[in-house]
């Protein structure tokens, strides 16, 4: 039986239902949209067209479906014009429903196409990854990459509800549920030391019995930190939390050029860099960092750079991540594993450093 997690953002709250398989109160929701006169209409890549074939006929018949090129290059400029070219051709109005169904680089490219489409229509998150189960599709951040950086055109726009069915992860490449795994680990890190525990005692898996369970848990978490600092606005703390390893991450998967490193692998390494400079702030004990990188490591993520890069171009992309004010990155570093901080003016020497211990030159 599905369960439900309610977002609570007033106006804006949403649930995330739970299930194994979930086509038919997703088919139920599409008929009652479409009956109360809203047009509907799907975003998905092709891998997912292609593995996922029966459930998108069950889930939303003839509805017209707009079908982008798998991959991070979709999360473009490019990708964007094409979903918007496809709302209009097929003549979805203001109260038009979109349906992202996919990885986070459906949820992010559909929401911000729902968010900019019309000045605004609504959409529902239907995520196929891991990473987009337990992160990306909750909380309301869209979003697509610009030729400087990655994530740096977009907006908020809370969908309407999250179907979460761990059925469809069943077709999911290995590694891409790996990738998964470096954000469900980064939950453990961040707010909850049972979890963490948990990955200690043995990987997860698509065959673990409590999949859904972690997965579950990680919704909470990111829905409990969303409600208190939505527009990540906070003055310490609060939604930039979620950002453990991201701050190192984005520059690698950047530095290293977008599709040399999954998502999901450029945050697994920079989670031993926010590890590292944990430690180095005197918070965390060395033998820590050997905790986390041996859970990462029993989840098949990468610890280190598999080729070394410059480090004069990490740190030039470290300068141009959003969320740098007044020049200087803030980091979110650890107190211990279950609880992490955010913290201003790192020195750019410890960054240095920190990069250095992962593998740059
Ligand atoms: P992705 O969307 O590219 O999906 C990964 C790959 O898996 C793709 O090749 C896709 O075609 C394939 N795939 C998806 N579901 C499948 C399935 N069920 N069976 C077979 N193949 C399947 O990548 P991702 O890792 O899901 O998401 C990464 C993106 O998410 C990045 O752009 C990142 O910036 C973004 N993100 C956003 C947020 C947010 O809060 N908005 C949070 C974290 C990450
Ligand atoms: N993934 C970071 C956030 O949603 O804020």
């Amino acid at each position: 039986m599905a369960e439900s997690l309610l977002v609570n953002l007033n106006e804006r709250s949403y649930e995330i239902r739970f299930g194994q398989q979930l086509n038919d109160e997703i088919q139920a929701k599409v008929g009652e949209l479409r009956a109360a006169g809203h047009p509907v209409a799907v975003l998905c890549d092709r891998n997912v067209a292609q593995t996922q074939t029966a459930s998108l006929s069950a889930m939303f018949g003839d509805a017209p479906k707009c079908i982008v090129a798998a991959g991070e290059g979709t999360k473009s400029l490019a990708g964007l014009g094409e979903v918007l070219e496809f709302l209009a051709v097929n003549r979805v109005d203001r109260g038009g429903v979109l349906f992202a169904v996919g990885g986070g680089v459906i949820g992010d490219l559909g929401g911000f196409a729902a968010a900019s489409y019309l000045r605004g229509i609504a959409f529902y998150q239907v995520p196929t990854t891991l990473l987009a189960m337990v992160d990306s599709s909750v909380g309301g951040k869209t979003g697509i990459n610009l030729a400087a950086g990655k994530n740096l055109a977009g907006a908020f726009h809370q969908p309407r509800g999250v179907y979460i069915a761990t059925e469809l992860l069943r077709t999911l490449p290995p590694r891409e549920f790996a990738a998964g795994m470096a954000e469900v680990i980064k939950y453990g890190l961040l707010a909850e030391a049972p979890l963490f525990a948990r990955l200690e005692r043995g990987p997860l898996t698509v065959a673990s019995d409590d999949l859904a369970t972690v997965i579950r848990r990680c919704c909470a978490i990111k829905a409990r930190i969303v409600e208190a600092d939505e527009r990540e606005l906070a003055k310490e703390g609060g939604r930039a939390l979620l950002n453990l390893g991201h701050t190192f991450g984005h520059a690698i998967e950047q530095a290293a050029g977008y599709g040399h490193y999954l998502h999901g692998e450029a945050i697994a390494i920079g989670l031993v860099a926010a590890a590292q400079l944990s430690h180095r702030l005197g918070l965390i004990p060395e033998s820590a960092i050997g905790r986390i990188e041996k859970v990462l490591a029993a989840h098949a993520l990468p610890v280190r750079l598999s080729a070394p890069l410059p480090l004069a171009v990490l740190m030039a992309a470290m300068a141009r991540d959003k969320k740098v004010r007044a020049g200087l990155p803030r980091f979110v570093v650890m107190e211990r594993i279950g609880e992490a901080v955010t913290r201003d003016g790192v020195p750019a020497a410890l960054a240095e450093e920190c990069f250095r211990l992962i593998g740059a030159v």
